[in-house]
């Protein structure tokens, strides 16, 4: 073996996306975990039942689990985990979460607020010292970065310094980053949330959540929620994710290098005022000068891109953020989110072009 040689405990993430979660290589064995549809299990083992376990579910966990440094759960969907997150909350205790943080999020914290569970202070999350102020008094430290869709980043590690010296946990929802562009638990996050539908299913035919964390305690007592609240998936959309995070790495290449080529060539076009990216991963935010009427045209007007909510699949989608009701005011009217697909480049650049190109032609009145 070459000096080169990774460790076999130290698998880069490309190999770890392909390799973790399968059957041992044995003779006759399958090289994929097949789906196991069970609801019951002969007793005596460790599932017994088919909310408390799945083999499906075990070889997408592990697959996560390894690429995020943690021991993964799956969900029904993002928001289950995050409400099951949200539930560790003590009756009456404070919660810290971005302003932009995705608005099914917001509302379930607002929810929780209402009836008195817990009090919510949102902050700017690429305001660090705004964040390190807030942590005092709290007990969970909720990040969202980039956020969806204004895709301000937090600067993690100061941040998870201060809640921890606070007494508080904190959770990174990693949707946007997906483990490939951004571990958490690596800089002492507790939790990381996903909503496995978007970047890590990677097709647009999924709805799927997953936590993972570190700390054994915390893995058991989300486990223990699970069991109990019964937000479980089923075998055949967690076997559809593992299947889709076994080209993350390649997908998110491609994209990645669509969004960083379409970002140069948006900040060129009159008809555009702002470009938001972070700098790395598929998502971008567009803000039209002429608001909220010429963002709608803007949707319409492509043959390729779709207008559809949701992001993280192969084909580029893309929606004005207003047009729900849910939406911060705080987030422009004009506001298109990108999702950026693995098209060829011209391709996407062409369809957006013509229909900017329509927008400059003819403002809207
Ligand atoms: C950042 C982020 N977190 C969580 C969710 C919720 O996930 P799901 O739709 O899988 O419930 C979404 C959905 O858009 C999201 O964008």
């Amino acid at each position: 073996m070459s000096d080169a040689s990774p460790a076999p405990q130290a698998l880069r993430p490309a190999t770890v996306a392909v390799t973790s979660g399968r059957p041992p290589h044995e003779p006759d064995n399958p090289l994929n975990e097949p789906i196991t549809m069970a609801s019951t299990y002969v007793a005596g083992g460790d599932v017994e039942y088919g909310r408390y376990g799945n083999p499906t579910w075990t070889a997408f966990e592990e697959a996560l689990g390894q690429l995020e440094g943690g021991r993964a759960l799956t969900f029904a969907s993002g928001l289950a985990a995050v409400a099951t997150i949200f539930d560790l909350v003590g009756q009456g205790q404070k919660v810290v979460a971005p302003r932009h943080a995705y608005n099914g999020s917001i509302l379930q914290l607002a929810d929780l607020e209402s009836r008195g569970r817990v009090t919510a202070q949102l902050v700017d999350v690429a305001n660090t010292d705004e964040v390190v102020a807030a942590c005092e008094g709290a007990s969970l430290v909720w990040l969202e970065s980039p956020t969806n869709p204004a895709l301000e980043v937090a600067d993690i590690p100061p941040i998870v310094e201060a809640a921890h010296a606070a007494g508080a946990f904190v959770v990174v929802d990693n949707t946007f980053a997906t483990p490939l562009l951004q571990q958490p638990l690596a800089l002492d996050a507790d939790i990381v949330v996903h909503s496995a539908t978007k970047f890590i299913a990677g097709h647009s035919d999924v709805v799927l959540g997953a936590v993972v964390t570190k700390d054994d305690e915390l893995y058991d007592v989300l486990k223990k929620r699970r069991d109990m609240i019964g937000a479980v998936p089923g075998p055949f959309e967690t076997w559809l994710a593992l299947r889709g995070l076994r080209t993350l790495h390649v997908r998110m290449e491609r994209a990645q290098a669509n969004a960083q080529e379409l970002v140069r060539r948006l900040g060129e076009h009159t008809a555009v005022g702002e470009v938001r990216y972070p700098g790395f991963g598929a998502v971008i935010s567009v803000v039209l000068d002429q608001g909220a009427l010429a963002a709608d045209l803007l949707t319409h007007k492509t043959k390729l891109w779709v207008h559809a909510t949701s992001l993280g699949g192969v084909e580029s989608t893309f929606e004005r953020r207003r047009r729900w009701k849910g939406e911060p005011a705080t987030i422009p009217e004009g506001l298109v989110r990108m999702s950026v697909g693995i098209e060829d480049i011209d391709d996407l650049w062409d369809d957006l072009a013509v229909a900017l190109d329509t927008l400059t032609a003819q403002p809207p009145a």
